[in-house]
């Protein structure tokens, strides 16, 4: 069993170092494109007013990303449930509360349940919060004994031969350099943070996982026009938004939605489905999150719909090599936060998930937070490493590799001060 996961793992590595190498990181190949202003309609029409933003170009846009990107959500849950599983008002030496609370989705007769890990500044009646998936387990966010460890992943995936090695005991902590929690907490802000596998294993198969709770019949997976593994997660984050806006201790104005990499493209679709996210930040999510799918530049369309053919609708297949038939880019993504505070982040080294794409896509966001009168990215010029532009719309590239870092979230600390204190 051991051999064959880690040879599963060896290949899939292989696979995308593969992609890497032949991905285009030269900026002068880079393909002359079309570029679709978001304030034109698909029927031409100049969108000139907040208000005609919201009640025409807004939902296109939405129903476009729906149908032929992530794609739908076939339904609403017949009945959520929230449970405080473990609570204590003493944690991190004192400073934070934290509470474990589970959710339970039902559908048709099937469930799934999930946690949500929350620390809470313990001097602030209702905090303001950060909210994000982790990768490995949330009790890898930091070493607290009392995290309870994961049991979803390697349940659900031990017949395929995947598991995840780190919900394990060892691995409290281990991605600990990733959460700066108590540089969150001592900001007078919340963190709350969920594993990502309990709600859709990160692999090819659709018969477990979050979608198959909405299947009708004897269907095996989604249709054409229906959510991938993102559309999961980001639905998921709303649910979790549905307890956190009730939760006596929580700031539900301020809740600010959180990724890293396939996880802030999840944050940034919840984010642009769900206006109850105050804020959104993106940290170095690359094609099919913040950066510019018409560039072609590292990542493409083709290679993620390759690798990951879970990840989207099916629908979106249709744009693999096809970039010039998409109507819309991701900066539109990026403008359906708007007026919302948004955080685009990148790594100089990080050239897969194409920093300038992704800079120039929160460039092209701008028009529309202008016309709420926010201040977006001013000018097409890339800042330097390190040299965060911090409004309304925000943007830094940061020194180092893919990754979140301390100095990631200490820009996101400072910003969320400014924007919503
Ligand atoms: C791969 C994938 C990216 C993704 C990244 C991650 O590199 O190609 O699209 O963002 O994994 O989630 O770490």
């Amino acid at each position: 069993m051991k051999t064959y996961v880690l040879s599963a793992c060896l290949l899939f590595a292989l696979q995308t170092m593969n992609a890497q190498n032949i991905a285009n990181y030269d900026e002068s190949k880079v393909p002359e494109f079309d570029l679709p202003d978001p304030l034109t309609t698909f029927s031409n029409d100049k969108i000139r007013t907040s208000a005609s933003w919201k009640e025409q170009r807004r939902p296109e846009l939405i129903d476009f990303f729906e149908s032929q990107v992530y794609g739908k959500v076939p339904g609403t849950a017949d009945a959520i449930a929230f449970e405080v599983v473990e609570e204590s008002n003493t944690a991190l030496n004192g400073l934070a509360r934290r509470r474990q609370v589970k959710v339970t989705v039902r559908k048709n007769e099937r469930t799934l349940s999930y946690l949500i890990l929350l620390y809470l500044p313990k001097n602030i009646a209702k905090a303001p919060i950060f909210l994000g998936y982790n990768f490995h387990g949330n009790h890898t966010v930091i070493n607290d004994p009392a995290i309870i460890i994961s049991e979803a992943w390697s349940l659900n995936n031990e017949s395929i031969g995947i598991t995840n090695h780190m919900l394990t005991e060892e691995s409290r902590g281990m991605r600990s350099s990733r959460w700066a929690v108590n540089k969150i907490i001592e900001a007078g802000y919340g963190l709350a943070t969920i594993y990502y596998g309990e709600i859709d294993p990160d692999k090819n198969d659709f018969t477990d996982g979050l979608h198959s709770l909405f299947y009708t019949g004897d269907q095996k997976r989604p249709a054409r026009d229906e959510w991938g593994a993102i559309g999961a997660w980001a639905w998921a984050l709303s649910r979790a938004m549905d307890y956190l806006e009730k939760s006596a201790e929580v700031d539900r104005s301020k809740v600010i939605v959180f990724g890293h990499s396939r996880l802030g493209k999840a944050a940034l679709w919840a984010g642009a489905m769900d206006e109850r996210f105050a804020g959104v930040i993106s940290n170095d999510s690359g094609c099919g999150g913040a950066a510019l799918s018409k560039r072609k530049f590292g990542e493409t369309v083709a290679q993620i719909n390759k690798n990951f053919p879970y990840w989207f609708s099916e629908n979106f297949k249709k744009y693999n090599n096809a970039e010039e038939d998409l109507i819309v880019d991701q900066h539109e993504l990026l403008a359906l936060i708007a007026p919302r505070p948004l955080y685009v982040a990148s790594a100089k080294e990080d050239e897969w998930a194409d920093p300038r794409g992704e800079f120039l896509s929160a460039y092209y966001a701008t028009s529309v937070y202008s016309l709420f009168g926010k201040k977006g990215i001013p000018s097409n010029e890339m800042p330097p490493v390190n040299s965060p532009i911090q409004n309304t719309v925000a943007y830094h590239i940061r020194t180092g590799k893919h990754d979140v870092t301390e100095y990631d979230w200490e820009q996101y600390i400072k910003w969320a001060v400014e924007q919503f204190n």
